[in-house]
C-alpha cells in the first residue's frame, strides 16, 4: 500500500486514541528544535540548540551556515529529545515539522530528517506552518486557552494581526508592510554596537534607560491594521549619525527605550483596536518579540483598561522551539489538516492575503 494510503487510515485510529504523542521539529532559521508533546498541551522534552555564537560572528544570520549546522546536531537533538521524554521512536504517534516560512536550506534540513523518520517507523507526516507554531506556544503555555481570539505575531520576519477562528484556521488582518518588528530590533541594536541578535540585548540595555527622546510617529497607516518599522529605524540611524557627526556622546539606553516604547505603543494601538472590531476579548502575542517583556507588560496594561485579557508564553516558548511545532501538529492531526506524503517540500514563503 501506498505510504500516504498507509498513512490516511492511521491517522483515523490517532484521532480516536486518549494518548496522542507527537514529535515535533523545528529548523526554519538558526535554531535546532526537537521536542515530544503529549496531547498538544504537555512537553514531554523540548530540546533546542541554538546557534547565536556562530551568528554573532558575523552580524546576524548566514543561511549557508544555519543549514550547515542544523545537518551537523539534528540526530543528536533528536536522540536527546527521546532519552528527556523517556520513549522508544516506535511510541511517537506522529510526526510534525516546519515546512515554510524561513530559510530554505534550514527548512530543508528538518523536514527531510522528518520525511526519512516518517518513512522508516511509518508514521504520519505531518507539515506545520511556522507562524501556526509560534500561536500554538500560547496553547502550551495556557491550558485554558482556546480559539477564538486575536493574534499579534512579533518575530524576526513577521508583524501580523490574526483573527484564529479555530485550531487550524486564521485570518491575516493587518501585517507589515516594510520590516519585521524583530528586525528592527536587530537592526537599531547594531546601529548602537550591541550587536547580535538585537532584541534581548535591547530590553535589557532599555531597562537603565528613559523613554525622553521622541521619534516622529509614521501616520501614513494610521487608520489601517497594518504596520511600518522601516522609519523608525531610519529615525533611530540618523539620530545616531547626526550625534556622531557633531561629536557628541549618545546615550545608548535612552535611545533603546524610547525605540522600545514607540515599537510596543504602535504594536499596542493596532492590536487592540483589532480586538475591539472583531469583538474578542482575547489578546495572544506569539514570535520572538514577544519574549519582550515591555511590550507585554505595556499591551497587557492597556488591555486591562478596555477589558481585553492579554496572554503571551513564557521567554523559553517564545523564540523557535520544537514543541510549538509538535502542539501544532496535533491540532493538525485532530482536523485531519497537513497530512503529507512523501514529498513534502519546503516553502521560503507563505502568503496569507
Ligand atoms: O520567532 P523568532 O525566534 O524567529 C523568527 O521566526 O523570526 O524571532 C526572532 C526575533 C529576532 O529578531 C530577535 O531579535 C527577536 O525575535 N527577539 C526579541 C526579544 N527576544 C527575541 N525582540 C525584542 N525583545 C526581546 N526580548
Ligand atoms: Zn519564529
Amino acid at each position: 500500500m501506498r505510504y500516504i494510503d498507509e498513512m490516511t487510515k492511521e491517522v483515523d485510529k490517532i484521532v480516536n486514541k486518549k494518548e496522542c504523542i507527537i514529535l515535533g521539529i523545528e529548523s526554519s532559521c538558526d535554531e535546532t528544535g526537537i521536542a515530544i508533546v503529549k496531547n498538544g498541551r504537555e512537553i514531554l522534552s523540548n530540546v533546542v540548540s541554538s546557534q547565536i555564537d556562530i551568528h554573532t560572528k558575523f552580524g546576524g544570520v548566514v543561511p549557508e551556515v544555519a543549514s550547515r549546522n542544523h545537518i551537523a546536531c539534528i540526530n543528536n537533538i533528536f536522540n536527546q529529545a527521546l532519552k528527556e521524554a523517556n520513549i522508544s521512536k516506535e511510541e511517537i504517534d506522529a510526526i510534525a515539522v516546519t515546512y515554510g516560512a524561513g530559510l530554505i536550506g534550514a527548512l530543508f534540513v528538518g523536514v527531510n530528517f522528518a520525511k526519512s523518520l516518517a518513512y522508516t517507523l511509518k508514521k504520519p507526516l505531518i507539515a506545520v506552518n511556522h507562524i501556526q507554531g509560534h500561536i500554538a506556544s500560547n496553547y502550551i503555555a495556557f491550558p485554558e486557552l482556546k480559539p477564538p481570539f486575536m493574534c499579534l505575531l512579533v518575530s524576526g520576519a513577521h508583524t501580523s494581526i490574526f483573527k484564529v477562528d479555530d485550531y487550524t484556521k486564521f485570518t491575516q488582518v493587518g501585517q507589515s508592510v516594510d520590516d519585521a518588528v524583530g528586525e528592527a530590533f536587530d537592526k537599531v541594536a547594531r546601529v548602537v554596537g550591541l550587536g547580535y541578535p538585537g532584541g534581548p540585548k535591547v530590553e535589557k540595555l532599555a531597562l537603565s534607560g528613559k523613554e525622553n527622546i521622541c521619534f516622529k510617529r509614521q501616520n501614513s497607516l494610521k487608520h489601517s491594521y497594518n504596520f511600518t518599522f522601516s522609519g523608525i529605524k531610519t529615525a533611530v540611524i540618523n539620530y545616531v549619525q547626526n550625534a556622531q557627526s557633531r561629536k557628541e556622546e549618545i546615550n545608548k539606553a535612552d535611545i533603546c527605550a524610547s525605540f522600545q516604547h514607540y515599537v510596543a505603543k504602535e504594536l499596542c494601538d493596532k492590536a487592540l483596536r483589532a480586538c475591539e472590531e472583531y469583538n474578542q476579548k482575547t489578546l495572544v502575542i506569539a514570535g520572538g518579540v514577544s519574549a519582550n517583556r515591555y511590550i507585554f507588560n505595556y499591551l497587557k496594561n492597556e488591555g486591562e483598561k478596555l477589558g481585553i485579557k492579554v496572554f503571551a508564553p513564557p521567554v523559553s516558548l517564545c523564540t523557535d522551539n520544537g514543541a510549538m511545532i509538535a502542539s501544532c501538529g496535533y491540532y493538525n492531526l485532530m482536523s485531519k489538516v497537513g497530512l503529507s506524503d512523501i514529498d513534502l517540500t519546503a516553502k521560503a514563503s507563505i502568503n496569507y492575503n
